[in-house]
């Protein structure tokens, strides 16, 4: 089964960005996760623990995630040359990661084909930045821009989105924050790709906001793990998340 696939039968629209600092990162990784992932469908790691840890306890990580019936996706941006972005999806692909993210940037002859290679010859994923969430990301996301293929001028967020249904990846990343953005580039994928939307909550992103904007899964961070009790807040957004979705369905 796909990395979409695996993620569209998951029973919450939460991922939980287990973005720690501190010491101990390993353990009170895993004491969130234990009080969290009733709650989530996914774990994403970030350089809040991919830097400090190594790749043994990474993969430690990886495989409670797994225990406790959650994906797990690393927040690893790719954006180098083909030949070190391989060694790279090879390394988290190897520690058991089932999904990473790459900046469209790179481009895809000798950038990020051989990283969707790797990725389709093992059932992982590749999720691609369309349009980040922090308020800077106007300043090239939305650069308008010529189209050598259309001959015509599009702003950058449209042609990373077009990037993402020709590449077939297995979603597209698009801020919480540009709820209008986030509308636009839904119709623009056709509905062939689901969004997952970073920036809910601290970032000024709103559940419900995105969910009617289209977002198919909201990426959560700060709001959770810096809660005094990250269980209550998690079950908490998972039922608006769910009231929210009846409500949009009609029911
Ligand atoms: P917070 O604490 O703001 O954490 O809820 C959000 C997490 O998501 C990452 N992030 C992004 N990742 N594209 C990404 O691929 C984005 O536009 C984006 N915005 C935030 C952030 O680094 C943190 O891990």
């Amino acid at each position: 089964m796909s990395f979409a696939e695996l993620m569209s039968k998951s029973k919450s629209r939460i991922i939980l960005a287990l973005d720690l600092t501190g010491p101990s990162l390993l353990d009170r990784a895993l004491k969130i996760l234990d009080e969290v992932y009733p709650y989530v469908s996914a774990v994403k790691v970030n350089r809040h623990l991919s830097v400090p840890l190594n790749i043994e306890e990474l993969s430690k990580l990886v495989h409670a995630i797994h225990d406790r019936g959650l994906l797990a996706i690393m927040d690893c941006k790719i954006n180098d040359v083909g030949s070190t972005n391989k060694v790279m999806a090879e390394l988290f692909f190897h520690a058991g990661f089932d999904a990473l993210t790459a900046s469209p940037f790179t481009g895809w002859k000798e950038g990020l084909e051989p990283v969707f290679n790797l990725a389709k010859d093992n059932s992982r994923g590749i999720l691609v930045l369309v349009y980040m969430s922090h308020e800077g990301a106007s300043e090239n996301y939305e650069r308008l821009v010529l189209d050598r293929s259309s001959i015509s001028y599009k702003r950058m967020y449209e042609i990373f989105a077009e990037k993402a249904l020709l590449w077939r990846a297995d979603g597209a990343i698009v801020g919480a924050t540009r709820p209008r953005i986030l509308a636009e580039v839904k119709r623009l994928l056709k509905g062939k790709i689901p969004i997952y939307s970073p920036g809910i909550i601290v970032q000024g992103g709103s559940i419900e906001v995105s969910l009617k904007a289209g977002a198919d899964y909201l990426i959560v961070g700060r709001a959770i793990v810096e809660a005094p009790n990250p269980s209550q807040v998690a079950a908490n957004l998972n039922r608006l998340v769910e009231e929210t979705l009846a409500r949009l369905r009609g029911g």
